[in-house]
């Protein structure tokens, strides 16, 4: 006991020190966030709807003038909100960082399409996004950019994790938050967060910081929804809960799924069928429904424990497909 003495007092100064920063940091991006979106949203008020900034030019040609935003839309489930909103009518503002995959599906499209790339992880990106769609009159905005990291926490990279939490949570919440204000004031409109059926289970094991950025999005969208309710708002908020979707999120995470995954366009198609009734909590197939429901009649603890089983699986997996492909080339 004496031996540890030091040890612990050593441990303690650190988590002192450790919890002054996590604090003075957390303080300084509340304020920085808090200044953007306040510049941000005057501007938005101050503008005219029928003056858009930017050279962009009018959406011409689709007899429609408002927007429909999808973040993410280089791949997966967001290029297939983009195809499906392209065939509703709507002319498109398209976000991602790849600008090459944009340009693609702008002419596969052959709609009326505003690219507008960034690096949600990136405040600076972040601000200017903000700022270019002031003075567009959006209908629908699909909250979609989002990665996964995976892996014990004792081993993930941070910067990774923290650029995941940038986008997955900062982004996301300050999107929520800005296009929410617009809409109040534009008299409607609707939103769809997309979460993940991650974010609807008590914790993730070796995925733990994805789980954990779903859970704050599925969380906030379910509180923000019903002081929408209460408040009789016009605008419509949702929250995308899909398991297993084969898109590229597998590749960036370095996973492989424990369930078969289901396809974007399966994905989409529900979530825009239970959008369409005002759905809050939007779980796209039958097996990850189940699962959700299921989990809820379990002991919390024996949930992760299986979550961690499920998840160890799929990390050896990906393991050994990774060591295959090596082998091959
Ligand atoms: N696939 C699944 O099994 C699954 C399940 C539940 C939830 N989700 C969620 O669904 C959403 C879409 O994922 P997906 O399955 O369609 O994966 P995906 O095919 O990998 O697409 C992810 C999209 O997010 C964009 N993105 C990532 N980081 C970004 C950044 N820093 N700035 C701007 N855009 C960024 C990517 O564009 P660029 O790389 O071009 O920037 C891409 O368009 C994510 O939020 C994910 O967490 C997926």
């Amino acid at each position: 006991m004496q031996r540890a003495e030091p040890y612990l007092k050593t441990m303690k100064d650190t988590g002192r020190i450790l919890g002054r920063s996590v604090k003075k940091a957390a303080g300084i991006c509340a304020q920085n966030a808090e200044t953007m979106l306040k510049e941000t949203l005057s501007r938005a008020a101050g503008a005219n709807p029928d003056d858009p900034a930017g050279d962009f030019g009018d959406p011409a040609g689709c007899g429609r003038k408002n927007y429909a935003v999808v973040t993410g839309a280089s791949s997966g489930i967001g290029m297939e909100f983009a195809r499906r909103l392209s065939l509703e009518g709507y002319p498109l503002i398209l976000i991602a960082r790849r600008r090459d995959r944009l340009e693609a599906l702008r002419r596969e499209l052959g709609t009326e399409c505003l690219l507008l790339p960034a690096d949600l992880a990136r405040r600076e990106d972040l601000i200017r996004l903000c700022e270019d769609l002031v003075g567009r009159r959006i209908e629908v905005f699909i909250n979609n950019a989002g990665f996964g990291v995976s892996g014990p926490f004792l081993t993930t990279e941070v910067g990774r994790e923290i650029g995941m939490v940038d986008v997955n949570v900062t982004a996301q919440h300050v999107l929520f938050k800005y296009i929410l204000h617009r809409m109040e004031a534009e008299g409607g409109g609707t939103i769809l967060n997309v979460a993940s059926s991650a974010g609807l289970f008590p914790a993730g094991p070796y995925m733990s910081g994805y789980y954990a950025t779903k859970a704050y999005m599925a969380s906030l969208t379910r509180g923000v929804a019903e002081e929408l309710r209460q408040a009789g708002s016009p605008v419509y908020v949702g929250c995308l809960c899909p398991g297993p979707v084969n898109t590229e999120f597998n590749d960036v995470a370095d996973v492989s799924f424990a369930l078969p995954g289901i396809s974007a366009e399966e994905c989409v198609d529900y979530a825009l069928r239970m959008m369409a009734r005002r759905q809050t909590v939007i779980i796209p197939g039958r097996e990850i429904r189940a699962a959700v429901i299921g989990q809820r009649l379990l002991p919390t603890a024996l949930t992760v424990r299986i979550a961690a089983a499920q998840q160890k699986k799929k990390m050896e997996e990906a393991a050994a497909a990774n060591a295959e492909a090596g082998e091959q080339t």
